[in-house]
């Protein structure tokens, strides 16, 4: 115990910061079931590694009474620790001051340790709980924000970037976590909009609930903008430290490699069979991949956003890989305007930082209608070519069944710089299916036919024993190999041990031009 009036004074001063808004507005935020900055930081990171900064840092503002009113820390916790001992900077903005509204120090704040992130390479998470711009500080917190989004987008690709939000995340403060790598959101207690119901109502006449317009499940559902959700914040902090795991710190590094017990050469019998024999009958590609991952263990991005494509994390012999797989048990594994564009992002993302891709093939094509081609399927689409294209990191592909017309040169194939390209035996490689190939190329015959449905049958038979396998491209080597299903683990363990020393690069440019 020090007598010490100076260590005694800093020591109140840090008792003080710790309290936030004070024990009743904390009391209140835990009634709301919801934890404050500081629990979820303890959470989220290393026990006891986490190093606050700018604990004493207040608001200079003066008008509205403000300057009767001043917190330590002011409205959001800035700092750093490590989850499983790697380095992480965290803002995690403090509800009960202000509501965790942002205003000039709050953001001068967040881009003190955004600048420190960037500076020393390791990942920046945002725990976002926060009434959005602080009105008393007017034009000052638009400002603030507009650093933090500048902030946010020279970070992009240089260091991942983790949005998880914990409460009100509203108007224009939504752009933060949008411009970030991926945003968690906790189901029933956050929500994200540009417009709450009021401005909704007032100018559509529409009437919604906080939960409709810009819940959880909205957003992971329809909208696309949550990639991961979460039952509750525990959980959430979990998921960030779970995703971490996968990641390197930044561009410059390779993932982190995790020793497996689960053997590389297994082989896995029931894949032999797991492919139906009628072309039409759905199977799960999850299976699949749990099937050929290290430990069966599939770390999900996007799972209930156009589930036609299926993408995520896993392992293969303990390297990180990103998994990008059609799912024929939706919509047949269809490519549709939001399966293209989350594909798109996760290949961009994983390509950024030095994330091999393993792509799952079992596509009959793009999706047709007007809805699609009005929506710009023709854009999306090109949108996930250009994602392949442009990818330089290992890209290794597996086709199950179904690679047709354009969907076959998108899915990574030989032609945009796959590295190597495996098919089944089931595989089958064509322009389009043989019935629609069939009713084409022989309209004419068809129609002058005695008994067209035989006739018909006769030639889709033709047709799949000459197209619908993968020896036409492999003959061309556009396949570099065709392959036992049971044995695909360990190929493509093996071929990601042969590309560790890949190089390859883009010729040099400011940026491209992705359509969007
Ligand atoms: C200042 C704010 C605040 C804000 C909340 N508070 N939002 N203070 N600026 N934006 C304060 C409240 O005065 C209150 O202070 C405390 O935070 C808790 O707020 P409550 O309303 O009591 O909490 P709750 O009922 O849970 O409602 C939370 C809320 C509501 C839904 C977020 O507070 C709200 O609607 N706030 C305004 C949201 C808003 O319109 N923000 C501006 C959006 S536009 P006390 O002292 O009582 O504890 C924007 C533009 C950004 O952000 C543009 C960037 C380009």
């Amino acid at each position: 115990m020090t007598t010490d009036p100076k260590i005694q004074q800093l020591r109140q001063l840090r008792e003080q910061s710790k309290l936030g808004g004070g024990p009743e507005r904390i009391e209140a935020q835990h009634k709301r079931g919801k934890l404050t900055a500081r629990e979820r930081i303890d959470l989220l990171v290393d026990r006891g590694s986490f190093r606050e900064i700018d604990a004493f840092v207040t608001h200079r503002t003066h008008d509205f009474g403000l300057d009767r009113q001043k917190y330590l820390s002011d409205s959001v916790v800035t700092g750093w620790g490590t989850v499983e001992g790697r380095l992480v900077y965290v803002f995690s903005q403090d509800f009960t001051v202000f509501g965790g509204s942002l205003g000039e120090v709050h953001a001068e704040k967040i881009c003190k340790i955004m600048d420190m992130a960037m500076k020393n390479g390791a990942p920046i998470i945002g725990l976002n709980d926060s009434g959005g711009a602080r009105i008393q500080e007017g034009v000052v917190s638009l400002g603030g924000y507009a650093d933090i989004f500048l902030r946010n987008t020279l970070a992009s690709g240089v260091i991942p970037q983790i949005s998880a939000i914990m409460g009100p995340c509203a108007g224009g403060a939504v752009y933060s976590p949008a411009l970030t790598d991926f945003i968690l959101m906790v189901k029933d207690s956050s929500y994200m909009f540009v417009t709450g119901p009021d401005v909704v109502k007032s100018v559509t006449h529409e009437e919604v609930t906080f939960e409709q317009l810009g819940g959880a499940s909205v957003h992971s559902t329809i909208s696309g903008v949550c990639h991961l959700v979460a039952q509750s914040e525990a959980d959430c902090l979990y998921l960030i430290r779970k995703l971490l795991s996968y990641l390197p710190q930044n561009n410059m590094e390779d993932p982190p490699f995790v020793k497996t017990t689960d053997d590389p050469l297994r082989a896995e019998a029931a894949l032999d069979t797991l492919v139906p024999d009628n072309p039409n009958k759905p199977y799960d590609m999850k299976e699949v991949i749990r099937l050929i991952v290290d430990n069966g263990e599939f770390f999900e991005i996007h799972e209930n956003y156009a589930m036609n494509i299926v993408v995520g994390f896993a392992r293969l012999g303990g390297h990180s890989v990103g998994i990008i797989a059609n799912q024929p048990a939706v919509l047949a594994g269809v490519l549709d305007i939001d399966a293209s564009e989350k594909a798109a992002r996760f290949i961009r993302f994983c390509d950024c930082f030095n994330i091999p891709l393993v792509t799952f093939e079992d596509v009959p094509g793009f999706m047709p209608g007007t809805k699609q081609e009005h929506g710009g399927i023709i854009r999306a689409g090109a949108k996930l070519l250009y994602a392949y294209c442009e990818a330089t990191v290992p890209k290794l592909t597996v086709i199950t069944r179904k690679a047709y017309g354009g969907a076959y040169d998108v899915m990574s194939s030989k032609h945009i710089r796959g590295d190597l390209n495996f098919a089944w035996p089931t595989a089958e490689i064509a322009v389009m299916g043989p019935d629609g190939a069939v009713s084409i190329i022989f309209r004419k015959e068809l129609a002058e036919a005695a008994d067209p449905v035989a006739r018909k049958a006769e030639l889709v038979k033709e047709y799949r024993e000459k197209f619908a396998n993968p020896y036409v491209a492999a003959s061309r080597g556009y396949l570099d190999d065709v392959i036992e299903p049971h044995e695909t683990r360990a190929r493509l363990i093996n071929g990601l041990e042969m590309l560790q020393n890949k190089r390859d690069s883009n010729p040099p440019k400011k940026h491209g031009n992705i359509p969007l």
